[in-house]
């Protein structure tokens, strides 16, 4: 834009209360939905407030959250706001690969997630559901957050790299993936080379874990005609455009981004679930004669049969309004843009936030109570209001990964078990302590077999 034209254009409003050197930051960090619903709230549809110096531009309503998530790359990237992955993913790795192998590495992360293999995850995830509730007994009462974050790192494990992985999974394996996670936290997207301790251990996990990985490679090239059915085989199979396989080093990093995609979006909602089960008892009853005419029919909870759920489904999609477990979706502003007469300046960020969005009266009446029966989200009105899974280029390559899973966790669990909360039902609330939200710990359910 020139600079001329850009003179014409208005500014977006600052947040009030912004304190010296490091801006909001400090508010952000205690509660940065709360902190993200006051800048739309006092501002409007464009707020920029400023995290220890980097401007940012929070955009809100259907409008501007469609004019976000259609972005271009060239325009508005994501490579630039999520640099605090490249140490996680790797070197020349997703945020950190040209422009042309990124795609080609989205593309082929995108077609393990594709239907062909999800006929083989659904057995899995059945597999290792039955596993797990299978040592239940008729009552109990345990931590559900704890208990969805084991089951699920197990079917991401199992879907990644097969069965043989899974089975031998090690402590040092789980002790790896913690190191790798606990280098993300927000100081992590101010400078994430900083000499810290918890970057150090970050850097020295994402080696090992590829070592680990490579020797999972070596043992399938020395196997070439076993088939796997799993995310590695895909990722192993698939070329550039000058036919050139993935290094060791990608393919570590597309299973790395893949887990991190995955394992705490599903766990946290796979337990926010479990408590709206138990907090909303009046809706279990259409939802469980839904999941026994499956049953009846003689049927198993296949891809198919999952597919045919759409009350269970209406109940996840509200859990996913109120407890959207990707709360802020960043993206780098390239070029200036204009947006409505107001120009959003190149170097700044562009963010915007699925939580406010969702509790937005104008479009979820009344938007704190929980009702799966709210008119489904799927109109031209709604469209860019709902974005659990964000929309556009990038929305979720794992959204029917997702829904399979915990329909097949629920599917599962319904026809046997009734929920009840072990806490006051308010102790229950969002903890946004780390990037992805999920219920405030303790999480505990009782649970008690239902009768015939
Ligand atoms: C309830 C569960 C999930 C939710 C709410 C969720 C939400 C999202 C959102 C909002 C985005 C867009 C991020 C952005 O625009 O910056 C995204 C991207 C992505 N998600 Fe999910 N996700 C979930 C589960 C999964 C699972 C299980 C997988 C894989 C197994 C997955 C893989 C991905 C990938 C690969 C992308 C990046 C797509 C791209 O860059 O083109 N997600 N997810």
């Amino acid at each position: 834009m020139s600079e001329s034209a850009a003179l014409e254009l208005k500014l977006p409003p600052k947040v009030p209360g912004e304190k010296p050197g490091t801006g909001h930051m400090e508010e952000f960090n205690v509660n940065f939905a709360r902190f993200l619903m006051r800048c739309n709230a006092e501002c409007g549809e464009l707020a920029e407030y400023n995290m220890a110096g980097q401007q940012t531009v929070l955009m809100s309503g259907p409008e501007a959250q469609e004019a976000f998530l259609k972005g271009l790359d060239k325009q508005l990237s994501r490579a630039a706001a999520y640099q605090a992955m490249v140490p996680v993913f790797g070197e020349g790795v997703i945020f950190d690969a040209p422009p042309e192998r990124m795609k080609t590495q989205l593309k082929i992360q995108v077609d393990a997630l594709r239907y062909q293999n999800m006929k083989s995850y659904a057995q899995v995830i059945a597999q290792e559901v039955e596993d797990w509730v299978a040592g239940w007994g008729d009552e109990g009462e345990m931590d559900f957050l704890d208990e969805f974050i084991r089951l699920t790192l197990h079917t991401a494990c199992h879907c990644l790299l097969g069965a043989d992985f899974r089975y031998k999974m090690t402590e040092e394996f789980k002790s790896l993936y913690h190191d790798l996670e606990r280098g993300l936290q927000a100081i992590a997207f101010v400078d994430p080379y900083l000499q810290q301790p918890i970057f150090a251990a970050r850097d020295k996990a994402r080696a090992r874990l590829q070592e680990l990985i490579s020797e999972i490679i070596a043992e399938r090239r020395a196997n070439a005609d076993r088939q796997y059915g799993d995310a590695l085989e895909t990722f192993m199979s698939g070329t550039y455009k000058d036919g050139t396989h993935l290094s060791d080093n990608e393919i570590t990093g597309l299973v790395i981004a893949t887990m991190f995609a995955g394992h705490h979006t599903s766990s946290g909602t796979a337990a926010w679930t479990a408590v709206e089960f138990a907090r909303n008892p009046e809706f279990t009853p259409e939802v469980l004669a839904e999941v026994q005419q499956v049953y009846a029919q003689g049927g198993e909870l296949t891809f198919e049969a999952l597919r045919e759920l759409p009350k269970l489904e209406r109940f996840i999609e509200e859990v996913l309004r109120l407890h959207p477990p990707l709360v802020l979706l960043m993206r780098r502003v390239i070029e200036d843009i204009d947006y409505k007469g107001t120009l959003i300046e190149a170097g700044k960020t562009v963010a915007i936030s699925t939580y406010g969005s969702h509790r937005n009266p104008d479009y979820f009446p009344d938007p704190e109570r929980f009702d799966p029966r709210r008119p489904q989200a799927n109109t031209a009105q709604l469209m860019w209001a709902y974005i659990p899974f964000g929309g556009g280029p990038h929305k979720c390559a794992g959204n029917a990964f997702a829904l399979m899973q915990l329909k097949s966790i629920f599917a599962a669990l319904l026809p046997r078990y009734e929920f009840e909360l072990v806490d006051a039902p308010e102790s229950y609330q969002d903890d946004l302590s780390a990037m992805v939200l999920k219920p405030s710990s303790p999480c505990r359910l009782r649970y008690r077999r239902r009768q015939p």
